[in-house]
């Protein structure tokens, strides 16, 4: 089986990369530089060229604040070029599994979303992932996934691990917000399911896709402090005290109430396995 991955230098798409070839398929790797998904006629052609059966769309662009300044940007790529991949899938008969976010949510519940939850994004970033989802829904209805998930950590990409290991060993205290809370996900767990996804799974429409449990951002850093035997202080904040040009959910825990959606391991799991790989920090 043949599956070609975009954004395949990003976080997750490098490990996507890696689990697909573990799997056993032909992996056709397009990073930013090769495949720009923004650019519909070049998707089309590369797509119609490499003749994939399934395509995983992890190309993004992933600058929740950023994309404050820049909303028509975030569109050109979460928006518009989701519908470029997808429309280039369904013209070569290609799964698509493309990759959304927690952010589609307001973060008003208190108790886990679930896919047929109302969205409501806060943000710029999570409005262009929502029209990213309309998009592949539009373009490819009988053959897409969309996959969301939340708060990704891996080896591969700037996560929050490494940031506060990095932080870690350069100060004796850190304030972390504990008033957001949501699903730390390990992007090599994320990575076998969204494979599992395109090559046997294939239910159509949204499916949540996150680790199991639940914690803020306080009580990660705490764990992740813990784990690494690091003496720093971390304490508890406020979301109002730390202020950022786009607002986030308070509460984004996802669930999924999907018949045959992939079940993925605790985040502390996820941690425990990113803590083993012994990722230089900076
Ligand atoms: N990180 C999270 O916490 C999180 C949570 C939930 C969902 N997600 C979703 O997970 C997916 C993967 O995110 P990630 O964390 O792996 O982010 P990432 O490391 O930033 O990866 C995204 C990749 O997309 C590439 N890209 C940007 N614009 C592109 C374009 N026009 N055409 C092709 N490629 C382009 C980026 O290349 P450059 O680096 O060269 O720009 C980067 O390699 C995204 O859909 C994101 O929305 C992420």
């Amino acid at each position: 089986m043949r599956i070609l991955v975009t954004g395949a230098a990003g976080m997750l798409g490098t490990d996507v990369c890696k689990a697909a070839t573990d799997a056993g398929f032909d992996v056709l790797a397009f990073e930013r530089t090769r495949l720009d998904v923004a650019d519909a006629s070049t998707v089309e052609a590369a797509v119609r060229r490499a003749g994939p059966d399934v395509i995983v769309n992890c190309a993004a662009w992933t600058d929740v604040d950023g994309a404050e300044a820049s909303p028509q940007a975030a569109l050109e790529v979460n928006g518009a070029g989701a519908g470029n991949v997808a429309r280039a899938a369904a013209g070569c008969g290609a799964w698509i599994v493309h990759v959304s976010t927690d952010y589609v949510f307001d973060g008003s519940k208190s108790e886990p979303y679930l896919e047929s939850d109302p969205v409501a994004p806060l943000s710029e970033y999570g409005r262009s992932k929502l029209e990213g989802e309309l998009a592949v829904a539009r373009e490819a209805p009988e053959q897409h996934t969309v996959v969301r998930s939340s708060w990704l950590f891996g080896a591969a990409g700037r996560c929050f691990p490494r940031t506060i290991l990095r932080l870690a060993a350069e100060r004796d205290e850190l304030t972390v917000v504990a008033d957001q809370v949501g699903c730390p996900t390990f992007t090599a767990h994320l990575a076998g399911a969204l494979i599992d996804l395109g090559r046997t799974r294939r239910l159509p429409g949204v499916v949540h896709v996150a680790a199991a449990g639940q914690c803020s951002w306080f009580e990660f850093a705490t764990e992740i402090v813990a784990s690494a035997r690091l003496p720093t202080q971390i304490k508890p904040g406020a979301t109002s005290e730390m202020p950022r040009p786009a607002p986030r959910p308070a509460y984004s825990v996802l669930r999924s109430e999907r018949a045959g959606a992939p079940r993925l391991p605790d985040w502390r799991r996820g941690l425990d396995e990113f803590m083993a790989l012994r990722v230089p920090v900076s």
